[in-house]
């Protein structure tokens, strides 16, 4: 069923029912009300009687003629007497039916002794009446006051079937404007549905949606909008990742064809031309390395984290890459600290920006690592206040990067100057997934005194140790820690 139908439907249930027991209400308090006047008006007539008897000396005979003659019964209500066990006068007004035709009922009638009310069914339906015995020295008599139930009863069955009438065609507009207004509330919805089949159908993610006004179904419309950017986006940056992929590989594939294909048969040329395949085939291995790097850098389950003393984790890059060249290597600064990272991860980054300045430098520069915990202005506070963060950094006195590719060489395949050297620009974009991946950033500036300064900054998310006497890690961070400045210590 559709929402549409359900929407109406329910809608139309529960006006029917409010209908419903309105009229059926209204049936039962007309109904009441009508006995209530039905009563009044024989207790009525029996009270005017009493008085009149009692204000006149006269014969029954008299007095029933007497009464008959000044009262006028009203529509729906005749009078008759009885006099001596017989039907003794009528009203001059013609009633609806002739009661006192009715010879059980006259015998009946006649035997009251006292003012009695009962109904009796006729010709026009139940008739409601009271009767009314006088008793004078040898004579009976009775007046008799009948009111035509039925008929009276008939105006409030007019009136209810009106009300019913009116009640169904209220249910039936209801139901059609209802439906009017779900097709119209639901037809932007019919839309977001439609537009989403059509992509994926066709796989255009150019296509939008009109995003018309300013309420819920305009938001749905506006967020599903906005998950076709992302998604259109996605989908071209993976393109060109791929492209740029295939482009890179493809170099390395078609030298080592080139190579073999032009192989001869002199020992020499071969043992030349295998050493080259092999150098060019280790390149594209590790272009897929790094490639798989990346791919799994946006995937969950990227970092296993663990407990990290940094200083320990500066030291122990810079212990494995001296043997890279022989540069001026030192330690700046090494924060006193542990944070909850991915140790492997942070040293394969460190280590990529050491292989850079390696690249970068040359025999007797100076390559710098360091890692300290600095307060850094809490962007999202805006109140000026700062919070602690984590930085790790390489730094070398080698040419530096201008400022115009600060931003792009952490991008893919991004390489600046000239390619004398093997590498594809993947190193500083997968730099930037690991920052990213731990909640930070990275960035290049220029060091002091010329050369690049490389910082990885990260969230110190710091890991609690059991406190010794009380005292929290929290208590060692901080501004403290600038103390270590000093002690920078060199390696050559
Ligand atoms: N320490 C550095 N000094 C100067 N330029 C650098 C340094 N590190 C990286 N770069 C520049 O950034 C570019 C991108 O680096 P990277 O992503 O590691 O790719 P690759 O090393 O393969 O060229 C390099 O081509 C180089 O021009
Ligand atoms: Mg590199």
């Amino acid at each position: 069923m559709s929402a549409r139908a359900r929407i109406v439907g329910w809608m139309a249930l529960v006006v029917a029912l409010a209908l419903g027991v309105s009229v059926f209400s209204t049936w039962q308090i007309l109904l009441s009300r009508l006995d209530n006047r039905v009563n009044q008006e024989l207790s009525n007539e029996a009270e005017k009687f009493k008085k009149y008897a009692d204000s006149a000396v006269q014969s029954v005979d008299e007095l029933l003629q007497g009464y008959l003659s000044v009262n006028v019964p009203d529509g729906y209500e005749t009078l008759f007497t009885i006099l001596d066990g017989e039907v003794h006068h009528l009203t001059f007004a013609e009633p609806l039916a002739y009661l006192h035709t009715n010879r059980a009922l006259i015998t009946e009638l006649a035997a009251a002794t006292k003012p009695t009310s009962s109904e009796v069914h006729s010709s026009e339906g139940i008739v409601r009446y009271a009767v009314l015995p006088v008793r004078g020295d040898n004579q009976r008599g009775a007046l008799v006051v009948a009111v035509f139930y039925d008929h009276l009863k008939k105006d409030v069955v007019d009136a209810v079937r009106a009300l019913s009438v009116t009640a169904l065609v209220a249910l039936v507009l209801a139901g059609l404007v209802g439906w009017l207004v779900a097709g119209q509330v639901l037809a932007p919805i019919r839309l977001v549905r439609q537009t989403a089949e059509h992509i994926s159908d066709s796989s255009d993610l150019t296509r939008r949606l009109n995003v018309q006004g300013n309420d819920d179904v305009a938001a749905l419309a506006r967020t599903f909008n906005h998950m076709l950017n992302r998604l259109e986006r996605a989908f071209a940056t993976q393109r060109d990742f791929v492209n740029d992929a295939g482009h890179e590989l493809r170099t390395p594939l078609t030298v080592v064809r080139g190579h073999l294909e032009l192989m001869g048969d002199d020992p020499a040329d071969r043992a030349e031309t295998i050493a080259l395949v092999i150098d060019e085939l280790g390149r594209m291995n590790r272009i897929v390395d790094d490639l798989l790097t990346l791919a799994k850098a946006e995937q969950p389950g990227f970092l296993s984290t663990e407990d990290v003393e940094l200083a320990d984790l500066t030291v122990s890059v810079l212990a494995k890459v001296r043997t890279l060249g022989p540069r001026t290597w030192r330690v700046d600064e090494v924060a006193d600290t542990r944070i909850w990272a991915d140790r492997q991860r942070l040293t394969q980054a460190l280590m990529q920006l050491v292989a850079n300045a390696v690249r970068h430098t040359s025999p007797g520069d100076l390559i710098a690592v360091g890692s300290a915990v600095r307060q850094v202005k809490n962007e999202a506070a805006r109140d000026g206040s700062t919070v602690p963060m984590v930085e790790l950094w390489v730094r070398d006195s080698g040419p530096g990067v201008a400022p115009e590719d600060r931003e792009r060489i952490f991008g893919r395949f991004v390489r600046v100057g000239s390619r004398k050297h093997e590498g594809a620009g993947l190193g500083l974009a997968i730099v930037k997934s690991i920052a990213e991946a731990h909640g930070g950033w990275v960035r290049v500036e220029e060091n002091k005194g010329g050369g690049a300064l490389f910082v990885i900054t990260l969230m110190h998310r710091e890991v609690e140790t059991p406190s010794e006497g009380g005292s929290a890690t929290t208590d060692r961070t901080g501004p403290l820690l600038f103390s270590d400045r000093d002690s920078t210590q060199e390696v050559v």
